[in-house]
């Protein structure tokens, strides 16, 4: 099916939602997605800051939709038109988007420990207005320890319901959620009872915000001063292939994560070993620098070589390039 995303045309397969159709061209057209996550089914829909505008419904039926549309939920039509960076519309209603996502979200990127590698913190800088208009209580929460290495700090959640669906789709069985509903809402293991499974430790991957925390790696340094190399090492668990990013200062491994691709989600989900057991160099095989964005926080200090993201301007190369990283980098 032929869709044309802010002037720019790609063929894809019949179902492509616009969001994945938009990362196949790749560059600056790309919706932002909060909730959205390639590697985890039925994710998305709950943010709506991939909101975009079809000004052309199809070939068949060209009239455009009558409202913004989340494009990780709205699969393309042929011959559909959409517009997300060249429509003044779409940007007002990320802008607003922004405000209602921070109504209750604390602005304590000073002393989170996502900061540097948070979502909304990026999103925010984007779109977000000099000052907020709320007047009201923000919700907060105390911390809960979920088991002995990860932190919930539910006051700074977004509700994008990412790590509930880890933790159903990745490990082996689920005990926390989503509890209540409307502003009540809240992540819980309702027992406050630890998670205790081989894949637990993704869930601080997904969370877009500071709300899970690595507690092995929580106010031990910013993120910015740190070193990132790509890792591997010959994991035994049969759903991990221990390819990993560790995050240096020093000598010392500070952390270590799965590796994020260009819209930092995870490539493949890693174990709990490889993640919270494996801080030493001798437990790893090095494989150089991670490359990080040009527009990254996390590269300023670093003089290695920047591959800054593609510019794409009609060019098919490009488009194909992005298309073969976009399906490898794909699995649901
Ligand atoms: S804790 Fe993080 S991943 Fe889970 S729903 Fe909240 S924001 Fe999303
Ligand atoms: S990414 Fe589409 S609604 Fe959240």
């Amino acid at each position: 099916m032929k869709v044309t995303i802010d002037g720019i045309s790609v063929e894809v397969e019949a179902g492509t939602t616009i969001l994945n159709a938009a990362r196949i061209i790749g560059g600056d057209i790309v919706p932002p997605a909060m909730c959205y996550y390639s590697k985890l089914k039925d994710s998305g829909g709950k943010c709506r800051t991939c909101l975009v505008k079809v000004s052309k419904g199809s070939e068949k039926d060209p009239r455009p939709m009558p409202k913004l549309v989340a494009s990780c939920r709205t699969t393309v039509m042929d011959g559909m038109e959409v517009q997300n960076i060249t429509s003044p519309e779409v940007i007002e209603a990320r802008k607003g988007i922004v405000e209602m996502l921070l109504i209750n979200h604390p602005l304590d990127c000073p002393i989170c420990d996502q900061a540097g590698e948070c979502h909304l913190q990026d999103l925010g800088f984007e779109h977000g207005a000099v000052k907020t208009r709320y007047e009201f209580d923000r919700r907060t929460f105390n911390k809960i320890d979920i088991g002995d290495k990860i932190q919930l700090h539910m006051t700074r959640c977004i509700l994008c319901y990412r790590c509930v669906y880890v933790a159903d789709q990745i490990t082996d069985h689920r005990i926390h959620g989503i509890l209540n509903r409307g502003d009540h809402s809240e992540i819980s293991t309702y027992i406050h009872a630890a998670i205790e499974n081989d894949f637990s430790g993704n869930v601080i991957d997904v969370c877009p915000v500071g709300a899970l925390t690595d507690k092995t790696f929580r106010f031990k340094n910013r993120v910015w001063f740190t070193n990132a190399v790509e890792a591997h090492r010959d994991c035994d668990h049969a759903n991990c292939n221990g390819k990993v990013t560790l995050w240096y200062k020093g000598e010392e491994v500070l952390r270590v994560t799965a590796r994020k691709d260009v819209y930092g989600e995870v490539e493949e989900f890693i174990c709990n070993t490889c993640r919270f057991d494996k801080k030493k160099t001798a437990d790893w095989v090095i494989e150089g620098p991670r490359k990080v964005s040009h527009k990254s926080v996390i590269s300023s200090n670093h003089y290695e070589m920047l591959n800054p993201p593609p510019v794409v301007k009609n060019n098919p190369v490009l488009i194909e390039a992005n298309k073969e990283q976009f399906e490898r980098e794909t699995r649901l």
